[in-house]
């Protein structure tokens, strides 16, 4: 076991407010075959805020939520969530990744969607202990993660035009088995768009995703996994695919897209990003136009294309369409996406050492 890092921070503790469930419904769930998020925990952790302040968080059972059908999230769409994991090593304790990070990127993106900063104490303080209270519930099988959606949305009513003035902050747990099944094909994006300039690309809204169905169902037609995401104005750069940031590498050089008002700024990009330097990889963060890509395929110096996230973690992608033409990339025997995903799912579940300090014991 290596050394874990613990957030330091002079806060005060979040007062929660605790109503445990009666009977656990751990013993029904198969953990040995996990979807992915679709298989939720025994509690979640909700908290209101109305009249200008967050109240009280509660951990309670796992139920359905009611809402008025004036709440302005089903108008109007504030809505922003988080994607996290936890993971437990093999003496028991629980730990996160970079939990701050997402703590900082969802106020980003409230920011964004006029809702109210969630305060560090109600993310943290909450957070560790619904994962206390659910500790059985974080999977050990290799592959396998508590997956935790962090979400806040406009709880508050009318059908004016304009933000709420009543915000819901959820956690949900799943435990989740891989978020891919098998290979992934991704088709690069030629029409449509998932941002824009000056849009909210960058955040994590969920109209973002209800933007991106209807061009991955007709992908999806036509026998791909996802869509590779071009930028609005020309479609001739690759930005992101589905809800994963993008890398390429052509001959030993790894490329991604800088992150920009359309990009999420990925904390799995940005840990892949810092790994792969320390481990000498050749990396570029600038613009990747198709055609180079196109050109790399053909001439045979495209060596790997992958995504990275949370969910997905790092999934290789086996071949794109572009242009009704189709591009094999042929799996080589030590890809540069095994190394990386190696290295940060064992940072992640504390089989190595953390020279960053991203590991947080619970
Ligand atoms: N891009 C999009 C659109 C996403 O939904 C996600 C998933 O969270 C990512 C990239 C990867 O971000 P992260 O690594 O922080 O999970
Ligand atoms: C994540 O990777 O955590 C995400 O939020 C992706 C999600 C849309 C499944």
């Amino acid at each position: 076991m290596y050394i874990c890092f613990s957030i330091q921070s002079n806060r005060m503790k979040s007062k929660i407010e605790i109503q445990p469930i009666e009977k656990s419904k751990i013993n029904s769930v198969d953990f040995d075959n996990l979807p992915f998020g679709s298989v939720y925990s025994d509690h979640m952790l909700e908290c209101d805020y109305i009249n200008g302040e967050w109240k009280t968080p509660v951990i309670k059972p796992y139920s359905p939520i009611s809402l008025d059908p004036a709440a302005k999230i089903f108008h109007y769409g504030q809505s922003i969530f988080e994607g996290m994991k936890a993971y437990k090593d093999t003496h028991g304790n629980s730990l996160l990744f970079r939990p701050l990070e997402n703590w900082k990127r969802l106020n980003k993106s409230a920011e964004r969607l006029v809702i109210p900063h969630i305060p560090e104490e109600i993310f943290m303080d909450g957070l560790k202990k619904l994962l206390e209270i659910d500790t059985n519930w974080i999977p050990t099988n290799e592959g396998s993660s508590l997956y935790i959606r962090p979400f806040m949305f406009a709880s508050g009513i009318g059908f004016h035009a304009s933000p709420a003035d009543a915000y819901k902050f959820i956690i949900c747990t799943a435990p989740s088995g891989a978020y891919f099944g098998g290979e992934v094909k991704v088709l690069i994006e030629e029409k449509y768009a998932r941002a824009a300039n000056g849009g909210v690309g960058f955040a994590k809204a969920g109209g973002n995703y209800a933007a991106q169905f209807y061009p991955t169902q007709l992908a999806i037609e036509k026998g791909y996994n996802q869509v590779i995401w071009t930028d609005d104005n020309s479609h001739e750069y690759i930005e992101e695919a589905g809800a994963m940031n993008i890398f390429v590498r052509i001959n030993d050089t790894l490329i991604t897209s800088p992150t920009n008002d359309r990009i999420l700024d990925g904390i799995t990009r940005k840990s892949i990003i810092q790994i792969a330097k320390d481990m000498n990889i050749d990396v570029e963060i600038r613009k990747i136009s198709v055609s180079e890509v196109i050109a790399a395929a053909q001439n045979g110096s495209l060596k790997e294309m992958f995504g990275a996230g949370t969910a997905a973690v790092i999934s290789p992608i086996s071949g794109f369409g572009y242009q009704e033409t189709e591009y094999d990339i042929p799996a080589l025997k030590t890809p540069f996406a095994e190394i990386l995903k190696k290295t940060i799912t064992d940072i992640q579940t504390n089989k190595a050492k953390d020279p960053y300090g991203w590991r947080v014991m619970v």
